[in-house]
């Protein structure tokens, strides 16, 4: 097995990235399995700005190849905000439910409710940085609806569907989701590395 450290403290989210990448012969180790309690800040103004500086800061502490991830909703109509901003778009400490009061209230008088979501991996291999990217697109709903998922899951419809991610089963929303095209797009590039 190859080891790669990902800069995340997200249990599920390693768990989700390991299952994909052991087939390939790679085991994933994130930051509390390398000792560290603390998320690495994120001072990036653009998403892969902020996957490099994590990927960066592993990179220098342990010296192995490692990733990181970054994740914004861009909505079309507010020029991409909440964007790299999406955690904390309320302010801190961080709240989904004021994160979604806020975005409805920017929205109130908004027609164009186009959206997406999108994650940024920075892959750091033999100190050469490698970016891949996944992309779901849709819409910003009027109110939130489901209970499915975290984050803005009850405001965003994607493209073909009437109902929100937060309607789905956890199983349905991976197989279209932005993180999953992201992992996909991580995964073929190792594969090629088989
Ligand atoms: P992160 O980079 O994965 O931590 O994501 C940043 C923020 O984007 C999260 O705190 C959520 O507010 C939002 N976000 C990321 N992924 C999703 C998702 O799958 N559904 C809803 N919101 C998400």
């Amino acid at each position: 097995m190859k080891t790669l450290l990902f800069a995340s403290g997200n249990a599920h989210k390693i768990e989700e990235i390991n299952a994909v990448l052991a087939p390939l012969g790679y085991q994933v180790q994130g930051l509390h399995a390398l000792g560290l309690q603390e998320d690495i800040p994120e001072t990036g103004t653009t998403l892969d700005e902020n996957a490099a500086i994590k990927a960066a800061y592993l990179y220098e502490k342990f010296g192995k190849d490692c990733f990181a991830d970054d994740t914004g909703l861009e909505v079309e109509a507010l020029n991409g905000a909440p964007g790299v901003y999406s955690a904390r778009y309320a302010g801190t400490p961080k709240s989904d439910a004021n994160n979604m009061a806020k975005l409805l209230e920017a929205m109130a008088a908004v027609t164009n409710r186009k959206a997406q979501f999108r994650t940024v991996f920075c892959l750091i291999e033999a100190g050469e940085k490698h970016f891949f990217e996944g992309v779901v697109t849709g819409s910003i709903a009027e109110e939130p609806v489901g209970t499915a998922g975290f984050g803005y899951d009850p405001l965003f419809i994607p493209t073909g569907e009437s109902r929100t991610f937060a309607q789905m089963a956890a199983a349905e929303k991976n197989k279209i989701s932005h993180r999953a095209r992201a992992v996909a797009d991580l995964m073929s590039y190792l594969k090629k590395r088989l």
